[in-house]
């Protein structure tokens, strides 16, 4: 494994070769676009509250107010910015190899307003709501206060996936299917601590994909990766493009 900043020859090889390219991103690719990552320190309002405390089932049921509302709060935050350049390069990157599936963690819809078309939303996202109840997808109501299911009257949830609660299953056979049959892996912008997930890149490698970490914070998991390029997202993504672009 070696930790660079430029691209080394042979994964610009290894790039030029691919068959099938298996992105994963998490918040560190939107965090240019001035979306606070998970494990940083919360800014603003919510700097008393971890955000596990937040994203769980029992915390909607013991104060579902409080959880709309911050769920609210991260909305108007993402709807107040715009995609970066690394989004732009994987939009880039889905036209310049011949396959790309894009699986990411991230609920912020920056992917898809960057032009990615069939994005797994592995979490889900933050702009479509779900009953409590039934789990029937509605789209986002903008209330200050919970809003009840048209259909059931239960409350309306944030159509994400909270701690404690299963991957969409289409979202988890596709990643891992991708995962599996890539010849590359690019793990961008994630701490790979949230399973299932951080299992994607074991995947790829069990499979002989070659393996890419791109984080300027090389993470507890880079030494697994056979490339750990400690650059911003939005920096070292483009590089990629430059390199295919004829
Ligand atoms: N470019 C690339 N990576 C960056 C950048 C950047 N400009 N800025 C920060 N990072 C890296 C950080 O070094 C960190 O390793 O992004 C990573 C963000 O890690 P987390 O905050 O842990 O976010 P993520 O890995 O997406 O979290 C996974 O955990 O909280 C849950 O459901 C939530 O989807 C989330 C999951």
């Amino acid at each position: 494994m070696s930790i660079a900043c430029d691209i080394p020859d042979a994964l610009t090889a290894a790039l030029r070769d691919a068959r099938h390219v298996c992105v994963l991103t998490g918040a560190g690719v939107s965090a240019e676009s001035g979306v606070p990552t998970f494990r940083e320190a919360q800014e603003g309002l919510w700097a008393r509250y971890r955000a596990e405390d937040l994203a769980t089932p029992e915390a909607f049921l013991a104060d579902p107010g409080l959880i709309w509302r911050w769920y609210r709060w991260r909305r108007d935050v993402v709807a107040g910015v715009e995609p970066n350049p690394g989004h732009y390069a994987i939009a880039a990157l889905a036209d310049l190899v011949p396959r790309l599936t894009l699986v990411t963690q991230n609920v912020d819809n920056l992917h898809r307003r960057a032009g990615s078309r069939d994005v797994i939303e592995f979490h889900g996202n933050l702009f479509e709501d779900r009953c409590f109840a039934e789990g029937t997808v509605h789209v986002a109501d903008e209330a200050d206060e919970i809003p009840a299911c048209p259909v059931c009257g239960a409350h309306l949830r944030p159509g994400v996936v909270w701690f404690g609660e299963a991957i969409p299953e289409r979202a988890l056979d596709e990643s891992c299917a991708a995962a599996a049959d890539c010849d590359l892996f690019l793990s961008v912008g994630t701490s790979s601590l949230v399973y299932p997930a951080a299992g994607l890149a074991d995947l790829a490698q069990r499979n002989d994909a070659v393996t890419v970490e791109i984080n300027p914070n090389p993470t507890m998991q880079a030494e697994r990766f056979d490339y750990a390029l400690a650059g911003n997202s939005g920096t070292v993504l483009p590089e990629l493009v430059k390199l295919l672009s004829p």
